[in-house]
């Protein structure tokens, strides 16, 4: 987490900075701040908090320069006060530096760094990192050599961003395992974590790779690595446009993309499929028939939202493929002698393609001699780029902290890739094929009616925004979708909400339920329907308040409660595409009902760029 910049060029560099870290500040808003080096001096400005108070103190004490790094901060090491802020600096203030990742041995290096006179202002890990350059510095007074000798000291994750007071026209960067790109423009250059912050600059970029260091002046970037050779790299033209990153006239981010998802999942589809001849399309995963028809088992693994992802996956793939698979957390599967072979295929799945356990996850797969595929939203992240195959899901910049049109474009893949082994495997006839990829065209449609007709859920929301604790329950394929909810719920809300699988709330939760705790079932037409209605009943027998989520035309719903909201009939094995909509919504308006500030939510942050 936390989101860095650097700006070379002819502009007042702090502008450029603070516009960029508005675009990053969903990486983590504990405090921000700018460093800029001019006239022979480093100078900075931070604050606790959000990037707003920065914006204010820039205004009242502005920097001039045209060279110079920016921070917004997801505290890992030390309390989110300005003290601990970056952009840090050495002992003389002669150089600067932001971070993103964690340094390991911060502890061991600050303490010889300590023992050698060196003077600690925070608590951050980053700190030791100014330190150790300026103390590498000693030995031949050159800041890019000092970078790499220091770099090599140093244990752990890295995006890095330094400047030196007397080295103004050049900006210095370097990564391993935190995500950092190279935005080359025309007589300026920059660096920044993640694209959308350099958007409206330029489209072409460099993707740093782990241990390579940038040496970065107006005109050109030379990447190089740890021992200062020159590195080739490839400039990628970025196609995304600029005002996909913007609110389109929604109040918040998160607003904007659910009512993106009808648009995303035609995008998620795209030329993949061929409801004539029931083909599928994946070539980028570089699958066989032979591979397809051997495979002994499936690992997914994923964190957050996109391990919910994986969850619906699992029943996916299980019905339309027959091969058994198992769902993992990313910062489990590499800590539990995984079952993992040739034969097993391993699917990452992550809208960022940056989170750390997840990519971590990805590397031992790889090491135990897995085929590792991708189901990705950002090009050209470290996930994308180190898997075997990337599908990528097309959902464009996602900015809300609180997941929500990834989700559905990673179940629209899971779809397309349980279809595609289905038909490897010769499980899935044509006609079946053809059905559910019409089907799956059908989608979008069934999603712009859920909502059109949003404002419907309003007074649910303000009965029950005041609760404060809620239960989820669904079965089957729509298990996760619960689990996804109540995730939704308590992110942006703060309400405490579990989900539960609809059977298992007699083993326990049931002891929860009084006329204080509503209850939201996944009732939607299904297999086990009738379960989940006797399960309803149970609720309400205890006078519990159950919110129902039904299949639109059921009446019988009615009886046991009033607090209903329709969705379009799908097939069971596509409803929870369908069915976490209105859940998204629910919980984005009860978080408003509350005042919570719905795309930053506190503490969280959308890219875990550490395990
Ligand atoms: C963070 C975000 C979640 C996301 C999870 C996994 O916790 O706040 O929204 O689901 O990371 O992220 P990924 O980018 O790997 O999907």
């Amino acid at each position: 987490m936390c989101g860095i910049i650097g700006y070379i060029g002819e502009q007042t560099a702090a502008d450029i900075i603070l516009s960029g870290l508005q675009k990053l500040e969903y990486r983590g808003y504990d405090s921000a701040g700018v460093a800029i080096a001019s006239d022979g001096k480093i100078e900075r400005r931070r604050c606790e908090g959000k990037l707003v108070k920065l914006a204010n103190l820039l205004r009242d004490q502005p920097l001039c320069g045209t060279t110079g790094i920016g921070h917004t901060r997801w505290a890992t090491h030390g309390r989110p006060t300005e003290f601990n802020a970056h952009p840090h600096i050495d002992c003389t203030g002669a150089l600067s530096v932001v971070h993103n990742g964690i340094i390991e041995n911060y502890l061991k290096l600050k303490q010889d760094l300590i023992a050698g006179g060196h003077e600690f202002r925070s608590q951050t890990d980053t700190e030791a990192l100014a330190h150790l350059i300026e103390e590498e510095m000693k030995i031949d007074n050159d800041v890019e050599k000092a970078l790499s000798r220091a770099l090599k000291k140093v244990d752990g994750a890295y995006a890095i961003g330094v400047i030196h007071k007397d080295s103004p026209d050049i900006l210095l960067a370097a990564r391993k395992s935190s995500p950092l790109i190279l935005g080359i423009g025309d007589g300026e250059n920059f660096i920044a974590s993640d694209v959308p912050a350099i958007l409206p600059y330029t489209r072409s970029i460099i993707y740093l790779e782990d241990e390579e260091i940038a040496i970065i002046s107006r005109d050109k970037a030379v990447v190089k690595n740890l021992d200062g050779e020159t590195i080739e790299k490839k400039i990628e033209h970025i196609e995304w446009n600029p005002v996909l990153a913007e609110k389109g006239g929604f109040p918040h981010f998160m607003l904007k993309e659910i009512f993106e998802q009808p648009q995303v999942i035609r995008n998620t589809i795209g030329g993949r499929t061929d409801e004539e001849s029931a083909k599928i399309y994946l070539e980028e995963l570089g699958l066989s028939v032979e591979e397809a028809q051997k495979l002994s088992a499936i690992y997914i693994v994923a964190c957050g939202t996109a391990y919910y992802a994986g969850m619906v996956g699992k029943y996916m793939l299980e019905k339309l493929a027959r091969v058994h698979v198992d769902v993992d957390l990313a910062s489990e599967f590499r800590y539990r002698a995984p079952m993992v072979d040739a034969n097993t295929l391993v699917i990452v799945i992550s809208q960022s393609g940056e989170t750390a356990d997840t990519l971590a996850a990805l590397r031992e797969a790889k090491s135990l001699g897995a085929k590792v595929i991708g189901i990705v939203n950002v090009k050209g992240s470290s996930i994308a780029r180190e898997v075997d195959g990337a599908l990528y899901i097309h959902a464009g910049p996602e900015i809300g902290v609180a997941s929500t049109k990834a989700y559905v474009a990673m179940l629209i893949a899971l779809l397309l890739l349980s279809l595609q082994f289905g038909r490897m495997r010769g499980l899935v006839s044509v006609p079946e094929a053809r059905r559910l990829i019409h089907l799956l065209k059908e989608l979008p449609r069934n999603i712009e009616t859920v909502l059109s007709e949003a404002a419907d859920m309003n007074w649910i929301a303000d009965r029950f925004c005041e609760c404060s604790d809620f239960l989820y329950l669904g079965r089957g394929i729509n298990f996760p979708t619960a689990m996804e909810g109540s995730l939704k719920l308590k992110e942006i809300s703060y309400i405490h909400a579990e989900a539960y699988a609809a059977g298992e709330m007699k083993h326990g939760p049931i002891a929860l339920i009084d006329r204080r705790m509503p209850v939201v079932a996944i009732a939607t037409k299904s297999d086990t329907y009738d379960k989940m209605l006797s399960n309803v009943q149970e609720v309400i027998a205890r006078e519990g308040m159950v919110i129902a989520l039904a299949t639109t035309g059921d009446e019988q719903i009615k009886e046991y409660t009033q607090n209903v909201i329709y969705v379009p009939e799908t097939e069971e094995i596509l409803s929870p595409i369908i069915n976490v909509v209105p859940l998204q919504l629910l919980a984005y308006k009860i978080a408003i009902n509350r005042g919570s500030d719905v795309d930053q939510p506190r503490n969280l942050a959308k890219s875990v760029t550490v395990e």
